[in-house]
């Protein structure tokens, strides 16, 4: 379900659009944030991927307060802490605060609270999303069958899950499941989980004249799936952002999905 987001390739969240490459600040410093998350706008990015335990929140609304972009054009995620049960409303609204925003585009559970489901958490996400706080709700590290759980009990599924992805872990059945239960695969570490040593990596990155790294970004947005990297170095935040570019052919993409380690 390809779609466009500001010309930027970009997956149909419903209410709203959800650029397939987006900018990780997992680990950048709330003062680091700001000029890192300013470069990555001037690089074209215009999703970022934030969460309340990244503790970098208010230097992202720094950087968004003196973008001047207009906010349709920005997808900003942040993410519910698991252990914040019972004080989800509290969270969100010090996320906007922080972030200088009335709503985001998607909040996520950042992992299953103490393990499990959770459906009284997720119950209190599709409120904030009923009062308008947040555009769309989503989880992070979900198994299918916690997917299933969350749907069955509330009544609403989760637009998206932020996994752990890259082609080592392509699997085909969790594509398909995230695929038939109409919920959008975000990959998260797309780099860290990959060797970049790769000799099939460095083969179609050399056909390409790009990094390794780029093939990684650009095999994400040839699957559309939602690609988050990060980088604090100003000329990687732009080869990342360069990357989803990257036309592969069918037989590259093949031959990167071929490196999956089920
Ligand atoms: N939901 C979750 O539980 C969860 C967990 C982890 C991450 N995330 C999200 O996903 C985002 C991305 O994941 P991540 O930060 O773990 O890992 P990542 O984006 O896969 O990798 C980041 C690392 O790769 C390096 N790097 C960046 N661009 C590069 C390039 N072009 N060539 C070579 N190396 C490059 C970075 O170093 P430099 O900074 O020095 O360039 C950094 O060390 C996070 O920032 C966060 O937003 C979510």
């Amino acid at each position: 379900m390809s779609d466009e987001h500001y010309g930027l390739p970009a997956v149909s969240l419903g209410p709203v659009s959800m650029p397939l490459l987006g900018f990780g600040t997992w680990q950048i410093s709330d003062d680091d944030v700001t000029a890192a998350v300013g470069t990555a706008f001037e690089a074209g990015y215009r999703h970022l991927d934030t969460a309340t335990g990244y503790g970098n929140e208010a230097g992202i609304g720094r950087a968004l307060a003196s973008a001047g972009l207009a906010r349709d054009e920005l997808f900003i995620t942040t993410k519910l802490p698991p252990d914040h049960g019972g004080r989800e409303r509290q969270t969100i609204e010090e996320s906007l605060t922080k972030l200088g925003l009335d709503h985001v585009d998607l909040w996520l559970v950042h992992w299953p609270p103490g393990g499990q489901a959770a459906p009284e958490v997720w119950q209190e996400v599709v409120r904030a999303q009923q009062d308008g706080l947040v555009t769309s709700v989503g989880v992070s590290n979900y198994s299918l069958e916690q997917i299933d759980e969350i749907t069955r009990a509330v009544g609403v599924a989760p637009a998206v899950n932020q996994i752990k992805w890259g082609p080592l872990l392509y699997d085909v059945a969790e594509v398909d499941g995230l695929r038939e239960r109409g919920v959008v695969l975000e990959g998260y570490s797309p780099l860290k989980a990959t060797d970049l040593d790769d000799p099939v990596l460095g083969e179609v990155a050399q056909a390409h004249g790009v990094t390794p790294a780029q093939v990684v970004i650009a095999w994400h947005v040839a699957h559309g799936f939602v690609v988050i990297p990060k980088s604090s170095r100003p000329e990687r935040i732009v080869a990342n952002a360069e990357a989803a570019r990257v036309p592969l052919t069918v037989e590259q993409v093949e031959a990167v999905d071929g490196l999956a380690r089920p």
